[in-house]
């Protein structure tokens, strides 16, 4: 099966469970992170932002919060058709448009469309990164930045043990408790690991032609925020 289709069906699988996982598993740091990851992106009022690999949204309510107009999109339909529900709950629907069906590889959007591009752990899971980058390219306007959010390599020596048993043996469990779906938490910290750390996925945003690509660690490092520009 195309990795691409894996992945859909993975989301399609715990996207009813999605959110409090996320919640549950990161102690309720997500919000932190997402919070970050919105003042570091530029929102804004009068900025048109593209959230791409936005899940169920919660990454694009972030954005939204700080007054951009939001296109929040994503491959697989059962996750972003959470979103719409919890905007309005937010009344931030009129700030974000849900648009499905978009691969972040072959973007629907026209070229220099947007003011900033996000994407909240879903670059890792991206099949062609080269090729998504190409398209961030494409659909930003000179000037435009993208900011992803990714776990990362944490960077204190002690933590970084804590972590990875953590990761390796008691979210893999907790996940599959609670979605029914024990290869997906255990393909988390797999991808995790398989996934570059951070100076080497800053240097794969240069070569793909992002300019003052530079990071911040987030929680020792167990998520980085990366910031690039286009030129
Ligand atoms: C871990 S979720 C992240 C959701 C959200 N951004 C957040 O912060 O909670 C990853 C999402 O990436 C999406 N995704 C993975 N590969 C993708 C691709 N090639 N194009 C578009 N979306 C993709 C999945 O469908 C999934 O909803």
């Amino acid at each position: 099966m195309p990795e691409g289709k894996r992945v859909q069906e993975m989301f399609s699988g715990i996207a009813g469970k999605y959110d409090l996982l996320n919640h549950l598993l990161s102690g309720g740091m997500d919000f932190y992170w997402w919070w970050r990851m919105a003042r570091a992106s530029g929102a804004a009022k009068g900025k048109r932002l593209l959230d791409v690999a936005a899940g169920t949204g919660d990454s694009s309510i972030a954005l939204a919060r700080r007054g951009s107009e939001v296109i929040s999109t994503d491959f697989t339909h059962a996750m972003l058709r959470l979103g719409p529900m919890k905007f309005r709950q937010k009344k931030l629907e009129s700030h974000i448009w849900a648009s499905s069906g978009a691969d972040a590889q072959a973007l629907p959007f026209r070229n220099a469309a947007f003011d900033g591009i996000t994407i909240c752990y879903g670059i890792r899971n991206v099949e062609n990164r080269a090729k998504a980058y190409a398209e961030f390219l494409r659909v930003l306007k000179p000037g435009g930045q993208l900011t992803i959010l990714e776990f990362s390599t944490p960077v204190i020596p002690g933590f970084r043990g804590l972590y990875t048993w953590y990761s390796l043996q008691v979210l893999p469990r907790i996940g599959a408790m609670i979605s029914g779906d024990k290869s997906a938490y255990t393909y988390l910290p797999e991808s995790i690991r398989g996934f570059p750390d951070q100076r080497n996925l800053a240097r794969e945003m240069e070569a793909a032609g992002f300019k003052g690509v530079h990071w911040t660690n987030l929680t020792g490092g167990i998520v980085a925020l990366h910031v690039g520009t286009k030129t």
